[in-house]
């Protein structure tokens, strides 16, 4: 089997991070609840956890990440911390559901950026939707779906300009490319572990600004100030009720001493060069189209591409049924950038890369789309 769907998450997990769950699970105990070592032990990893993600996203005070169970989960408290009922708030057709249902359940105006058929925004427009009660821009900082980047400085200057809040969806990009939420006057980002971090499933987090006010999503037990009626409001007590998924985050803490020692900038070199190579290999065959910006300088390791008379379920079938390759079809939870790719009737297949794929392997992708595009 070759695995090309780590955008969806990451299969191959660094050794350290599997050996890291196996041996929480038997001594962690729960993080800021005890006085005992297991307590005490989960407590420090957490911390530590919240210090090398501070490293990897630009952040300088750990206590401003809370964890959270996937990005989806980040975003939806972002929504509730960003956004009041008949308030004005501008995204864009790059973005997931994971943005889009909770904007669209927040009962904010919104305005929504149109991308352009390679899947890249025009910046100046989102200056000119700016309203009286704008109050925030939501944005992916990349697409799930063509892997473009999103210059998040250039939309930062207009943030800044307009006093409004920037909430970045980073789930495709922590992990590929080093962040710098703060010098980039980033609001709330919001991420997950499972994918480019190569932590397990039910990690993420979610960074909020110093200076804005927290609405928790959800009270409860938060190991302090038991005898307060209201929930903590400080973070990142305010955005964690209840108990952390600490053998999760004990991997994630793996993960992250992972890509310290190898290198973020050696990983995405790695995974630039095989979508590269990969693009190149398919880019002439007949009949297959590849869509976004492919030749952009800075993109995440996702190809997402199309055979003339084949629908992308047809494409991922055959891909794992006849060549043992797994890709993502369909509408990738991003109606809307299907929509403007004119992908939305078929969807599209989606190859997406990690740095423990192999040149064999993209090879053999090659050989696979070009088998299937010129039967
Ligand atoms: N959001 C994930 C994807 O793009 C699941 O596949």
């Amino acid at each position: 089997m070759i695995y090309f769907d780590n955008a969806a998450t990451t299969l191959r997990k660094p050794q350290c991070v599997k050996k890291a769950v196996y041996e929480a699970l038997d001594t962690m105990g729960n993080p800021s609840r005890g006085a005992h070592k297991p307590s005490l032990d989960a407590s420090r990893l957490v911390y530590d956890t919240r210090v090398r993600l501070g490293e990897l996203l630009g952040i300088s005070d750990p206590s401003e990440i809370a964890f959270t169970l996937n990005a989806t989960d980040a975003l939806n408290m972002a929504v509730n911390i960003a956004v009041n009922k008949g308030e004005h708030v501008i995204t864009t057709e790059c973005e997931h559901n994971s943005v889009l249902r909770p904007l669209y359940a927040s009962g904010a105006e919104l305005t929504v950026i149109k991308a352009d058929d390679i899947g890249n925004i025009n910046y100046d427009d989102i200056e000119k939707s700016i309203r009286e009660n704008t109050k925030a821009v939501f944005i992916n900082h990349a697409s799930n779906v063509t892997g473009n980047v999103t210059d998040i400085e250039r939309i930062s200057e207009i943030t800044r300009k307009y006093n409004l809040l920037l909430v970045v969806d980073a789930a495709q990009t922590a992990g590929h490319i080093p962040i710098s939420a703060e010098a980039l006057g980033v609001d709330i980002l919001c991420f997950t572990g499972h994918k480019a971090l190569m932590a397990p499933q039910g990690t993420g987090g979610i960074y909020v600004r110093k200076g804005i006010d927290i609405r928790p999503m959800r009270t409860g037990g938060s190991g302090i100030h038991s005898f307060d009626k209201k929930h903590p409001s400080a973070m990142p007590e305010a955005l964690e009720a209840g108990t952390l998924n600490c053998h999760g985050i004990t991997g994630l803490n793996a993960a992250l001493q992972y890509i310290e020692k190898t290198g973020i900038e050696n990983i995405y070199e790695r995974e630039k060069a095989l979508s590269r190579r990969f693009i190149d290999g398919i880019a002439n065959i007949k009949g297959i189209k590849i869509y976004g910006d492919i030749n952009a300088q800075t993109r995440v390791p996702v190809v997402t591409v199309n055979i003339d008379g084949m629908t992308s379920d047809e494409l991922c079938d055959r891909l794992y049924t006849e060549y043992g390759i797994c890709t993502r079809a369909g509408a990738h939870c991003a109606p809307l950038m299907h929509k403007a790719l004119g992908t939305d009737k078929i969807g599209a297949v989606r190859f997406s890369f990690s740095h423990f794929n192999s040149e064999n392997e993209t090879d053999e992708g090659i050989r696979a789309l070009r088998g299937l595009a010129e039967i």
